[in-house]
């Protein structure tokens, strides 16, 4: 049905994810290619709104069940008016986080709401990246990186260590269930190693002339 490649970038805060979506879209720019660089929370002007709505504030704005239905509102917006259509133009979308977030953030942190997120997943969604690139990090120095940022949008790191790391274990046993999209890179190198690492796991999914 699809054409295009869908790239999604999943790990701890902190990891790198934001740095390397951006260098691969400038790289595959560079090769006279035009990729769809976006992110979630958000990705379409109504999913940026729902952004600013679980981004911010106390951490315990909200219970883990209203999160994991407005990440999925903002889901589901960004897949109709920003997702498909580039896919069906033939376009790389290089997405900064998508459903495997959900199923750590909201199906694991507190409690476990795994079940409930796969359910509204296949109902609201139901499609999957070609390929997760998982940035995997050593979770203090993530947070570290994280917090040295300094914006509004800390409410998941106000969580603390203790999250960071529950979830980076949690990343990594999603690999090891989804072993035919996920790609496993070190984070913990410089920008230009992790890069490198990056292109060569997506080589197979890019034209011959990136590749
Ligand atoms: P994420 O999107 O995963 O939260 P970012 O890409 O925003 O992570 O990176 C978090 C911070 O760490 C930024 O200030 C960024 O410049 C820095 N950073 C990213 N990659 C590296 C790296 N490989 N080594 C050191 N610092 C990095
Ligand atoms: P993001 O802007 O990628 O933060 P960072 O650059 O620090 O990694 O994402 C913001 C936060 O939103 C992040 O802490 C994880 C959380 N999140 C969820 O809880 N569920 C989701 O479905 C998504 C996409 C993100």
């Amino acid at each position: 049905m699809t054409s295009g490649v869908f790239v999604s970038f999943e790990g701890i805060d902190g990891s790198g994810k934001s740095t390397q979506a951006r260098r691969l879209a400038s790289a595959l720019q560079a090769q006279g290619l035009t990729p769809v660089l976006t992110r979630e929370p958000g990705g379409s002007p109504g999913a940026e709104e729902i952004r600013a709505l679980v981004l911010q504030g106390d951490p315990d704005r909200w219970s883990a069940e209203t999160e994991l239905l407005l990440f999925t509102a903002a889901r589901r917006d960004h897949l109709e008016r920003t997702i498909r259509p580039a896919l069906a133009a033939g376009q790389i979308v290089i997405c900064d986080r998508f459903a495997d977030s959900t199923r750590m953030y909201q199906g694991l942190s507190r409690g476990d709401l795994r079940g409930h997120v796969d359910q509204l997943h296949r109902l609201m969604i139901g499609t999957e990246p070609d390929v997760t690139i998982l940035i995997d990090m050593d979770p203090e120095a993530g947070l570290r990186r994280a917090k040295a940022r300094q914006t509004a949008e800390e409410r998941f790191e106000d969580f603390g260590l203790e999250l960071q790391q529950k979830m980076r274990a949690g990343f990594l046993a999603l690999a090891q269930e989804f072993p035919g999209r996920f790609r496993v890179i070190d984070g913990n190198r410089s920008e230009d190693e992790v890069a490198q690492d990056v292109m060569q796991a997506l080589s197979p999914f890019l034209p011959e002339t990136v590749a």
